[in-house]
């Protein structure tokens, strides 16, 4: 798709809970470098049993506890890809012969209290360092979380007053962790079932209707929520005090009732009456799209919907730096592809890491091989975790 295009973004999903930061660090990397800066990562905690058991683990570990995790995680990743190749670490010289200056390329040590980690990013800085950040944190911590870390979040309600109490809840936390919030950019899930007349729309939802599995629905939800449905009959009062229905579960249920998706059924300017009305009203900067059937409901939404929008002036023409990375099109922000001065990935950064131990150095000496301390103040971490940054050994030539 990068090859194919020259503007879109790509946002990866990868989960903090089962995959190494090493080896997430140097997957989206490379996809930096390959798409010019265009990929992003939906970052995730990932929950339920089922996928814990996939990476041979019995359960996943309670909600906020993976949060935390998370957290040492993100510090993992921003090292990596801000602090581990200083800029200029690239020389590509053949004389003399050299491809990367070693004394600018840094080792990170990492000791928390989830994660560990010793070595050097493997891969020269992409044009984005750190890709733009996703989330889709709904609960306290992950609203927290997402204030912290997010660039782009998905969301899902079915209510614009709902929408609204979210998005000012992700702002505030943003402006909380010392973040301007409007680069904080919202995608509210839509899925938009369109048709050139009503009655083509209407004919379309029927067809979905009809191809709808009930099984499958019930598997979906007994995924999502570890509750299976499927054993009560259709007309079965619910037994709150049923062993299966837990807590827990119940809980689920509700929470996931809070992320169902709105659809809109019409015509194109039936749909985008709608579409104007949650993105004015509920004070958002785009929309998730969910699809009913590929390639139609795509091809129905480039075809019909867009134009309607480009019309109204409310969907853009061109992106704002044609072929740019992923950051300065969604921040509309040209020129500017690494995280904003206020992202805890931008306070990690190699010079600033550097310029604070350089104060702090009462002699300011030779920095290189000398392994230095600092402390993860300025993510306002409790001061138990230390990293140690030292530089890598300069090899003869
Ligand atoms: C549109 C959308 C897409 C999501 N995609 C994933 C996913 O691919 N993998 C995943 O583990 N969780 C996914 N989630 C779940 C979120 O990561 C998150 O766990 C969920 O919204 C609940 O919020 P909480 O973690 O704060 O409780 C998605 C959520 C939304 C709203």
């Amino acid at each position: 798709m990068a090859q194919a295009t020259t503007s879109i973004g790509f946002a990866v999903t990868q989960s903090t809970s089962y995959l190494s930061p090493y080896a997430v660090a140097r997957t989206m990397s490379p996809l930096d470098h390959i798409t010019g800066g265009r990929v992003g990562i939906n970052v995730v905690t990932s929950f339920g049993k089922a996928p814990a058991k996939c990476f041979g683990i019995e359960d996943a570990v309670p909600h906020d506890e993976r949060y935390a995790a998370a957290e040492e995680y993100m510090e993992i990743l921003y090292r990596l890809w801000e602090q581990s190749w200083e800029d200029g670490a690239q020389v590509w010289s053949p004389n003399p012969e050299m491809a990367y200056n070693p004394s600018k390329i840094h080792k990170i040590e990492f000791e928390g209290k989830y994660h560990k980690f010793s070595g050097y990013h493997q891969t020269h800085p992409s044009p984005q360092r750190t890709p733009s950040i996703f989330q889709a944190g709904q609960s306290k911590s992950g609203i927290a979380f997402a204030g912290r870390h997010a660039e782009g979040i998905y969301c899902g309600t079915p209510t614009i007053p709902k929408l609204r109490a979210y998005a000012d809840s992700v702002r505030q936390s943003a402006r909380d962790a010392g973040r301007d919030p409007s680069t904080v950019k919202l995608f509210c899930s839509l899925c938009p079932i369109l048709g050139r007349t009503e009655e083509e729309a209407q004919a379309k939802y029927e067809k979905y209707r009809k191809n709808a599995s009930v099984q499958g629905g019930l598997a979906s939800f007994c995924a999502l929520t570890g509750v299976d449905l499927g054993k009560y009959d259709l007309d079965q009062p619910f037994n709150f005090d049923d062993e299966e229905l837990s807590k827990a579960g119940i809980q689920a249920i509700f929470n996931n009732s809070r992320r169902w998706r709105m659809t809109s059924l019409g015509t194109p300017e039936q749909v985008a009456d709608v579409v104007e009305k949650w993105f004015v009203e509920g004070d958002i900067d785009g929309f998730n799209i969910a699809y009913q059937s590929n390639p139609e409901s795509i091809e129905d939404l480039v075809e019909l919907l867009v134009p309607e929008l480009q019309k109204r002036g409310i969907y853009r023409d061109e992106y704002p730096v044609v072929g740019g990375t992923l950051r300065e099109n969604m921040q509309n922000k040209p020129g500017q592809p690494l995280a904003a001065p206020d992202h805890p990935a931008a306070k990690l950064r190699w010079d600033k890491v550097k310029a604070a131990e350089d104060t702090k150095c009462a002699n300011g000496g030779e920095q290189q091989a000398t392994a230095k301390t600092y402390e993860l103040v300025e993510l306002g971490k409790t001061p138990a975790v230390s990293v140690t940054v030292d530089a890598m050994p300069v090899a003869s030539s």
